[in-house]
């Protein structure tokens, strides 16, 4: 005997990403803000006035990528516990990335799931992270091999909290324009390469041409089926670093930028993109002083760590490789030998 269950159904998880002033942030019921103490340092003051509901909690974990873990996820559900938090409660993601990737899968898990909105406070997190509802946590094995598409209830994007931010924070959010721009935009990586982005109004500019591409392919492609695989350009590298430095040394962004720098390499090597090109990038990471290099210690180690990427399946590794700015491919059949070519290159 079969019986079928038929759950094919329409869901509707659009929303809203907003750019400029934070306003109010209304809900009839209980929030919780999910923040770091270096966030609520500076910037709680100004957020709690906004929110407008019947009970306000505040939860802070430590801040930085090692702490994107199980442990720290189970923390901030027993303080959601503690605060007898219900279905329709609301989370606030305050922070930069990792909370906005922790905070997101709490409230996928919580209760089943509640609605969260995210206030991101990095430029990082501004123009990549907060958009397209990627949640989730690192383990021993690899980078957010753990967690959940959960797309928020809302963005609230303020460029006035980047105005404390620490200028290798504000490269790593550059890296990920960068990306942006070279993965979908030939004009906009242009724009970049004549603006300085610390100049008047170019940040928000940015910004907006970032989370506007974002928002395309991320509305084309949410799943990350095809088209949005393109958004981890420099991140099969770049997870590669952050494991082998156990999150600690780089910020993600600086990996993203080294590991956009071995793409292009690996590219050039390929006859897939011109030399030129790739000095352009380069120099545009160079300008924002990312780290565009990195000592390689074991080359085999460092090619086999690849397959624990979640986009590598048992024998292959997906490359995200440009064939020239604004034009990328998306490949797993490069041959391992021009691979381990490229980072023979890099090798201490
Ligand atoms: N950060 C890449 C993505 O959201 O797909």
């Amino acid at each position: 005997m079969t019986i079928d269950i038929n759950l094919k159904r329409i869901v509707d998880d659009s929303y809203a990403i907003h750019i400029g002033p934070l306003g109010d942030i209304v809900h009839d019921g209980k929030v919780v803000i999910v923040t770091n103490p270096k966030v609520a340092g500076l910037h709680l003051l100004t957020l709690l006035p906004k929110i407008k509901a019947k009970e306000v909690y505040v939860v802070t974990i430590a801040d930085g990528e090692k702490y994107k873990n199980l442990e720290t996820i189970e923390f901030i559900l027993d303080r959601m516990f503690d605060h007898r938090l219900n279905r329709s409660s609301l989370l606030v993601a305050f922070g930069g990335g990792v909370i906005g990737d922790m905070g997101g899968f709490c409230a996928s898990l919580y209760n089943r799931g509640i609605d969260f909105i995210q206030i991101p406070t990095t430029l990082l997190s501004q123009v990549d992270a907060s958009v397209g509802g990627k949640t989730g946590i690192n383990n021993r094995f690899g980078k957010n091999l753990i967690g959940a598409f959960n797309q928020p209830r809302a963005v609230h994007i303020d460029p006035a909290f980047l105005a404390t931010l620490e200028p290798r924070e504000f490269g790593a959010g550059v890296a990920e324009i960068v990306k942006m721009a070279v993965t979908f935009n030939r004009e906009f990586f242009e724009w970049i390469e004549q603006n300085d982005l610390r100049e008047g109004d170019n940040l928000l500019n940015a910004i907006k041409q970032a989370v506007a591409t974002k928002a395309r392919v991320v509305e084309e492609d949410e799943k990350e089926r095809g088209l949005r695989a393109a958004l981890n350009y420099g991140h099969t590298f770049g997870h590669v670093i952050e494991n082998e430095t156990n999150y600690e040394t780089y910020l993600h962004g600086e990996t993203v930028a080294i590991g956009m720098v071995m793409a292009n390499s690996l590219a050039c090597e390929l006859g897939l993109m011109s030399v030129d090109e790739m000095k352009r990038i380069r120099n545009v990471l160079e300008y924002y002083k990312l780290p565009t290099s990195y000592a390689i210690a074991d080359v085999e180690k460092f090619y086999k760590t690849f397959f624990l990427d979640k986009k590598s399946s048992d024998s292959k590794i997906t490359f995200i490789l440009p064939k020239s700015i604004g034009d990328v491919v998306i490949t797993d059949t490069i041959d391992p030998h021009s691979v381990k070519t490229i980072l023979r290159r890099y090798q201490k």
